[in-house]
């Protein structure tokens, strides 16, 4: 995947938001203005049920937000910067209140915050990108993970499965294809814990057999795959548990959820970040 770069820095810990509902029709249309305005960091969030996409645009300066809301309307309010909004590559990420993911243990955090240490190495996942982010965010914000069987796939550098770890998780299942990554992984564990908790395997994701159940799946890997191994992921889902999406192109979307409902999943919200698009699924009905 590249990365991309049109975060601010900033180390405030108060940045500027805009918001307006706009027409699945204008997308595009939004997506190039806010790409070519510089200085933006920007999200489309759709919700199923929702016809209108709520679109967000963060930053530092008020009068950039301003400029927009003069001209296009909607709401300017100031709110808690949040991790994606205030990354660059070297910098501590903030993952909200609940986590700061650092490089190297001897950088100094700016906050003092839960902190994980994640060396820039062979694997992937140290939490710059898009596709990781969503998911950190979206695991700072699950209550009970503490009573949660909980399934990685495509661990990479363990990022994510770590991080479960720190918001309280005790039961993590963690998979790559790549013994490299499991190794990494491994590795990252030792490095931020005294005691391994964290079941590290190697497997390759199409190959996943449904022996256990699983409250959270976590899934950060190329469309194509989720696609191929969608019938095997949803079967290892637990009832009523959740299925979290990630590494979707935008433009690929639509194919990952019919491969997703064809299981009797739920689409229950889709996240966006640039090109790159969460989805978050349910095994219950509605
Ligand atoms: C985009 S990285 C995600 C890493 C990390 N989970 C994160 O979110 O930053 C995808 C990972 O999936 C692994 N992977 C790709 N295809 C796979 C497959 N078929 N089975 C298991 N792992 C796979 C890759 O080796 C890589 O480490």
């Amino acid at each position: 995947m590249n990365r991309r770069s049109k975060i601010t820095p900033h180390r405030k810990a108060v940045t500027w938001r805009w918001r307006r509902w706009i027409e699945p029709l204008a997308r595009e249309v939004w997506t190039g203005r806010l790409e070519a305005m510089g200085g933006v960091t920007w999200a489309a969030i759709e919700k199923p049920g929702r016809s209108r996409i709520l679109l967000e645009a963060y930053a530092q300066e008020r009068s950039t937000v301003s400029s927009l809301q003069q001209r296009h309307g909607g709401s300017v309010r100031a709110v808690q910067a949040r991790e994606w909004m205030t990354a660059k590559m070297g910098k501590p990420i903030r993952i909200g209140t609940r986590l700061e993911i650092v490089e190297d243990r001897a950088r100094r955090g700016a906050t003092g915050l839960p902190r994980l240490v994640i060396p820039h190495g062979m694997a992937f996942g140290s939490g710059e990108h898009a596709t990781t982010r969503m998911l950190l965010q979206a695991l700072a914000r699950q209550k009970d993970l503490d009573r949660m069987r909980v399934l990685d796939l495509g661990t990479g550098s363990g990022i994510l499965a770590l991080a479960a770890r720190r918001f309280g998780g005790k039961k993590i299942v963690a998979t790559d294809f790549d013994a490299e990554a499991i190794r990494t992984a491994r590795q990252n564990e030792a490095l931020n814990f005294l005691t391994p908790l964290i079941r590290w395997q190697c497997a390759d994701v199409k190959k996943l057999r449904a022996t256990a159940r699983y409250d959270l799946i976590i899934a950060n890997l190329f469309s194509g795959i989720l696609i191929e191994a969608a019938p095997q992921i949803s079967r290892a889902l637990s009832q009523g548990g959740a299925l979290w999406l990630s590494g979707i192109l935008r433009s690929q979307q639509q194919e990952v959820a019919v491969a997703y409902r064809r299981c009797g999943l739920r689409l229950v919200k889709t996240t966006t970040r640039g090109k790159w698009v969460m989805q978050q699924w349910a095994t219950s009905p509605g």
